[in-house]
């Protein structure tokens, strides 16, 4: 079989960026992993989210991915750069807030981020951030507890907690709209919260720009693999397996609710 790409998360989030990949490249084959027994990260010191980034890391490097997505701006944040020096031959690509696509779409120049206090705490975030400095003015949101909330409304169907959530968020942030000196731009700092588009959607109105990074780290993901080293053996659709470190049945729903797999997940211990 032609080697697959392997993606991973510590949870269900990563699903949002895998379901951009299968657009971009339907013929390549997935690897999934959800590392549920370990998360939430954003929550976590970084030298566990490191420990875990390393070792899901070292698992799929054996078993000889042709690249690998982090979908996972937490885990982007704490472990990326030394995970390319652990792994110089492999392509690994990392999911980063999109603060530039905002800056570029915000009329107002107002624009929030929703993220993990992990992430928005690292040194990787404030670099991205000042790399930004002047071109508008951020506010910056943690959001503890949202994403576990999205993992249990993926297996339940019961959105409230993620609703609850979402509405004490925007409230903190500040106003929202298109009118000067209203935030007109949302980035979605983690991959999790996608899945709360509707939640946010419902709250914030049609006018409010909501941008996540799934289709950009697909399309980099795919000049990659393309550009890579090595085409699609077949034209046949991909396959996806997925993997997860705790109980099976919020990966299984999440999977089957927003992506349409119905495939097993088979349990890892990393
Ligand atoms: N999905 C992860 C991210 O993109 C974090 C969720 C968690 O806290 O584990 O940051």
């Amino acid at each position: 079989m032609d080697r697959a790409i392997g993606v991973f998360d510590s949870g269900i989030g990563g699903l949002s960026v895998l379901r951009a990949l299968r657009v971009e490249l339907p013929h390549q084959h997935f690897v999934y992993i959800a590392d549920s027994g370990h998360a939430p990260y954003g929550e976590r010191d970084t030298a566990h989210v490191l420990a875990r980034s390393r070792a899901i890391v070292q698992h799929l490097a054996g078993q000889n991915v042709k690249a690998l997505v982090m979908a996972c701006n937490t885990a982007t944040a704490a472990a990326i750069p030394l995970l390319r020096l652990a792994h110089p031959g492999l392509a690994l690509i990392g999911v980063e807030p999109g603060l530039k696509p905002a800056v570029a779409l915000s009329k107002t120049g107002r624009i929030a981020v929703m993220a993990t206090r992990s992430t928005l705490s690292s040194d990787r975030f404030a670099a991205l951030l000042a790399s930004q400095a002047g071109q508008a003015a951020f506010v910056l949101q943690p959001c503890d507890g949202l994403a576990g909330a999205i993992e249990r409304g993926a297996e339940t169907g019961n959105t409230a907690e993620t609703m609850a959530l979402c509405a004490r968020f925007i409230s903190e942030m500040g106003r929202f709209g298109t009118k000067q000196g209203e935030i007109d731009t949302l980035v979605l700092g983690c991959t999790h919260y996608p899945f709360a588009s509707p939640a946010l959607r419902a709250l914030l109105g049609p006018d409010v720009q909501l941008l996540d990074n799934g289709e950009a780290v697909a399309r980099q993901t795919r000049r990659l693999v393309l550009a890579g080293v090595e085409a699609p053996a077949s034209t046949a659709a991909g396959q996806v397996s997925l993997y997860t470190t705790g109980p099976p049945h919020t990966l299984q729903a999440a999977a089957r609710r927003w992506l349409g797999l119905a495939g097993p997940v088979e349990v890892l211990s990393i």
